[in-house]
C-alpha cells in the first residue's frame, strides 16, 4: 500500500505574514477615495478560496469579490494547452480594477487563458496575484503583479491546494511525497 508524507514547506505563520504584506501593497497600489475606481478580486476556484479569504481581510479599502472555475485538459506532462471556463463570473467587470487571485501558477496556461478572456471584457485594469509561483514549470508567459512565494518544482498541498480534493484544510503549505509500496 502506498503511503503519503507531508513535509511543511511554508508554515501558517509565514503565510500570514506574507499575506499581510501583499494586502498592504495592494492597498497602497489601489488607493480608495473620491475619483478612485472599484476594486474587484476574482478567485479561481477551488484552490484560491483560502488565500482570497485571508487576503481580502488585509486590504484596507472597499473590495468586491467574484469567482470563476477553469479546467485545463491534459496532464502536466502531456498538456494539451486547452483551458475551459466551467463556472463563469456572476458579475461584469467593465471599467473596474480587477485582480485575478490564484493559489498557484505552474505552466501558466490557466492564467494566460483567463487573462485573455477577462481583457476582452474591458476592465479598467487587470493584474494577477498568486500565492505560489513555480517559474521552472512555465509553458506560457504570464505577468504576475504580486507573488507570495516562489517555490521549487515539488507537489504542494494545503492552504487551499489539494491532491484529489484532500488536504485543502491544512494550515501550512506542504510538500506531498508519495512513497512506493511499503
Ligand atoms: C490549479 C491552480 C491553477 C492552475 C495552475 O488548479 O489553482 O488554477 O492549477 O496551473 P497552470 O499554471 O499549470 O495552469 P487545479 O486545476 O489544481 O484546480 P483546483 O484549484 O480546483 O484544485
Amino acid at each position: 500500500m502506498a503511503h503519503s508524507q507531508l513535509e511543511t514547506l511554508i508554515s501558517g505563520q509565514r503565510l500570514r505574514t506574507r499575506v499581510q504584506e501583499l494586502g498592504r501593497k495592494i492597498s497602497a497600489d489601489y488607493p480608495s477615495g473620491p475619483g478612485k475606481h472599484d476594486l474587484r478580486l476574482i478567485a479561481v476556484l477551488s484552490g484560491a478560496f483560502v488565500f482570497l479569504a485571508d487576503l481580502i481581510r488585509e486590504i484596507a479599502r472597499d473590495v468586491s469579490v467574484d469567482f470563476l472555475s477553469a479546467n485545463s485538459y491534459g496532464s502536466s506532462t502531456t498538456t494539451s494547452g486547452e483551458v475551459r471556463i466551467s463556472k463563469d463570473l456572476d458579475h461584469e467587470i467593465a471599467g473596474l480594477d480587477v485582480l485575478l487571485v490564484e493559489d498557484i501558477v505552474d505552466t501558466g496556461l490557466t492564467v494566460n487563458y483567463l487573462c485573455q478572456v477577462l481583457e476582452q471584457r474591458r476592465p479598467r485594469s487587470l493584474g494577477v496575484v498568486t500565492l505560489l509561483d513555480k517559474p521552472s514549470r512555465r509553458i506560457k508567459p504570464v505577468e504576475l503583479a504580486y507573488v507570495g512565494f516562489e517555490i521549487p518544482d515539488r507537489f504542494v498541498v494545503g492552504y487551499g491546494l489539494d491532491h484529489a480534493q484532500r488536504y485543502r484544510n491544512l494550515p501550512d503549505v506542504c510538500v506531498l511525497e508519495e512513497d512506493g509500496p511499503a
